[in-house]
């Protein structure tokens, strides 16, 4: 991209969302500064606030806002307030229509375990593990988007979501996988529960059926409950991990321990409209308030986007040698804390980590 003024809708949410979209905005305004774009911020109602506000998770105005936008950072939805309402008006429901809406179909989350954080991951993976892979998750189908009916009464109650994959969904969402591993170390492991779902069936079929034409493709496939105990015992092994909607929001869950703290995970996704990155964690209602939330998997959003969308990865490097460089002294927040860290508000971490950015800048400035 050689255009250097971006409008980037930007989705407070829920909880914890607010802050930390706060951290990365102003991480993003400090790159700005010091590489030469502009970025204007364009802030809308999503979730439940948007529920309160206008009735509905996610409102024309906000949908119609990132549609008009280069790309979308969203910070969380959901929160206990909307816990017992119906599932299509729950702030969830804003996110799913928000994904189908942008159709992004692709969802990138990396599971890196960053240097500084080795000995928390509750693994310990050995000194030579490298935890370094990317889940690419389907994200506008399967049992997330088909029917969910509750049906009957008492004993007779009884209820059914339905799992939907057709061809063309499967082969755009493989294809994605195949680049992303082209870029990588060439290898593709694709989950699936073959032995027991018609969906997963058509899934390996597919994806075996693409694979061939790569020849320098290293391509598996991994029964999902066998990938969930692998990505456990031997993580080293992934490059790319493919996988549906349902399947790969549970292993991202489980891959994020593996990076030390589900707040250190950003995700990307891409489909025919502007990208959104947001942060994995969720709206963490139990820290609203506090100033504990962890910032760096939303600073490393900003970093994803400065890489992937806005062609700048000098400046998607600065923030994460930035990031590692807080964390290697020890300054934590609470979920990364280990015996002998400074254990520090989420604002005071992203004010070090800004603090570094700038003392970069000047570096570069003065070479
Ligand atoms: C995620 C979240 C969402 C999902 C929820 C909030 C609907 O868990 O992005 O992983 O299930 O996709
Ligand atoms: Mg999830």
């Amino acid at each position: 991209m050689s255009q250097k003024h971006w409008t980037l809708a930007v989705l407070p949410g829920d909880g914890i969302g607010p802050e930390v979209t706060r951290a990365a905005t102003g991480v993003l305004q400090d790159c700005a500064g010091k590489f030469g774009f502009r970025i204007d911020l364009v802030e809308l109602p999503f979730g439940g606030n948007a529920i309160e506000k206008c009735g509905h998770p996610l409102p024309q105005e906000t949908l119609n806002g990132c549609l008009k936008s280069d790309a979308v950072l969203l910070g969380a939805i959901g929160g206990p307030k909307w816990d017992s309402q119906p599932l299509d008006r729950r702030p969830e429901a804003g996110l799913l229509a928000m994904r189908r809406a942008l159709g992004l179909y692709a969802n990138l989350r990396p599971i890196r375990l960053r240097e500084p954080l080795r000995g928390l991951s509750p693994l310990r993976p050995r000194a030579e593990c490298v935890v370094d892979f990317e889940i690419i998750r389907e994200l506008v189908g399967d049992i997330y988007f088909g029917e969910h009916k509750i049906e009957g009464h008492g004993a007779d109650e009884h209820a059914r979501d339905v799992a939907t994959y057709s061809v063309p969904e499967i082969e755009r969402i493989t294809r994605f996988a195949f680049a992303r591993a082209r870029r990588r170390k060439h290898r593709v492991t694709s989950v699936d529960k073959a032995n027991v779902l018609a969906t997963s069936t058509l899934w390996r079929r597919t994806v075996t059926r693409l694979g061939a034409d790569e020849p320098g493709l290293n391509l598996d496939h991994l029964y999902v409950d066998n990938a969930a105990m692998q990505i456990i015992l031997r993580p080293e092994q992934f490059d790319v991990l493919l996988t549906s909607n349902l399947f790969g929001d549970i292993l991202s869950d489980e891959g994020a321990a593996l990076a030390g703290s589900i707040g250190m995970v950003p995700s990307w996704s891409a489909g025919s409209g502007p990208p959104l990155v947001e942060p994995i964690h969720g709206s963490a209602p139990q820290l609203v308030g506090k100033d504990m939330a962890n910032p760096c998997g939303t600073i490393l959003c900003i970093s994803l986007l400065l890489r992937e969308r806005f062609d700048l990865p000098q400046a998607a490097e600065m923030i994460e040698q930035a990031l590692d460089g807080v964390l290697a002294e020890g300054i934590r927040t609470a979920d990364v804390a280990e015996a002998g860290s400074t254990v520090v508000s989420g604002s005071e971490f992203t004010k070090r980590v800004r603090a570094r950015i700038e003392k970069y800048g000047e570096a570069a400035q003065g070479a």
